[in-house]
């Protein structure tokens, strides 16, 4: 596995050029014009002070974080993984047949683990499969890359440890592709950022290039609440590991034991919202700023939201930013969706701007 440690732009164009004559994997890192420590504890001083108070979620996805995440999709109540990975074994040839031998972009990749059904789709109907994983943990970047090629040494690995909103112009130069956006990570992003997202997307997308985006549709209360409550409370450590870390990497000195995990649905805004409450009375330090902040007790720091979707809503608004919809596979409970759209040759936005 080799390293660049030029900038983006330029990264990207080295290592496409190689991408088609090259084997094996390649990681591109993110740049290091910012400083990580200092933007986490910029990040974590400014969601502090909001209202709600907010915590930025790329930041739950350090090495343990990621680690956690895995398991938190191994638990009996956490049925998206599960649901998700069985509509796409189902379902990979069929979308291989509609897209054709397309480089596959997966943005927030982690673990990779779903991705492996496409990936021999691809295999079986193709020569050469070109496979770009984006995802902010680098930890589970480099563990996906190596675990992809030493299974399938045809596969060309080009993995980039960016956050995967800062991947567009990256997306640009690899068409022909599939955009993978898997796991509901799109329900994590507010009205407005998800507005932002698919209209950056689309028009960073070539005409023609197909996006494959796993939304989890609405359902019973009780099953959404089950699933972010798990009751070997993996998620509950999940949300901890956000302020271990900040003990780690901060120096924060959070008593992580007076955190309770709080999960809820609200039936209104459709979206389950993750919060953590302290039982105590909390100073924050957070050393690279040499700052601290006090938390009341009974105060709540919002960790995530995930937003839960209606087809009948959902496909309309993507037609608003170019996307048509190719072909709709869900499971025989119909919990979740998977999405095959297509970005189409000329679109005039609703929301005004026309391409
Ligand atoms: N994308 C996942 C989801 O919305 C993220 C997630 C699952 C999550 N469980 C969580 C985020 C618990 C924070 C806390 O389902």
């Amino acid at each position: 596995m080799d390293a660049f440690f030029a900038s983006p732009e330029q990264q990207i164009c080295r290592t496409l050029l190689e991408a088609y004559s090259g084997h094996g994997s390649t990681i591109i890192r993110g740049s290091s014009e910012t400083d990580p420590l200092q933007d986490f504890a910029r990040s974590t001083a400014s969601g502090l002070v909001s209202a709600p108070r907010r915590l930025e979620c790329r930041f739950l996805y350090d090495a343990e974080g990621s680690a956690l995440f895995e398991r938190v999709t191994q638990q009996p109540e956490y049925y998206l993984t599960r649901t998700e990975t069985s509509i796409l074994a189902a379902n990979a040839a069929c979308i291989r047949e509609l897209t054709g031998p397309v480089t596959l972009v997966e943005l927030g990749s982690g673990s990779s683990a779903k991705t492996d059904f496409l990936l021999r789709a691809w295999l079986e109907q193709g020569e050469r499969v070109c496979y770009v994983p984006v995802d902010v943990s680098e930890s589970a970047l480099s563990g996906a890359c190596s675990a992809i090629t030493a299974k399938y040494p045809r596969v060309r690995v080009i993995g980039v440890n960016y956050d995967f909103r800062e991947a567009f112009s990256l997306i640009s130069k690899l068409s022909p592709t599939l955009v993978l956006l898997l796991g509901s990570t799109i329900g994590n992003f507010s009205p407005q950022e998800m507005s932002r997202f698919f209209m950056t997307l689309s028009g960073a997308m070539t005409p023609g290039d197909g996006f494959l985006l796993g939304i989890d549709l609405v359902k019973d209360r009780s099953l959404l609440e089950a699933a972010y409550n798990d009751a070997a409370g993996v998620t509950a450590n999940f949300t901890r590991n956000i302020f271990a870390r900040m003990n780690r990497e901060l120096g924060s000195a959070i008593d992580t034991d007076a955190i309770e995990h709080v999960a809820t649905y609200d039936r209104v805004k459709e979206q389950i919202e993750i919060y953590a409450r302290f039982t105590r009375q909390q100073t924050f330090l957070l050393a690279p700023l040499g700052r601290q902040f006090a938390i009341p007790p009974g105060d709540m720091v919002q960790i995530e939201i995930s937003r839960k979707f209606r087809l009948e809503r959902v496909l309309p608004y993507l037609e608003e930013f170019g996307f048509s919809t190719e072909e709709i596979f869900t499971d025989e409970r119909n919990w979740f969706a998977l999405l095959l759209l297509r970005r189409r040759p000329r679109y005039y936005s609703a929301r005004g701007r026309g391409r």
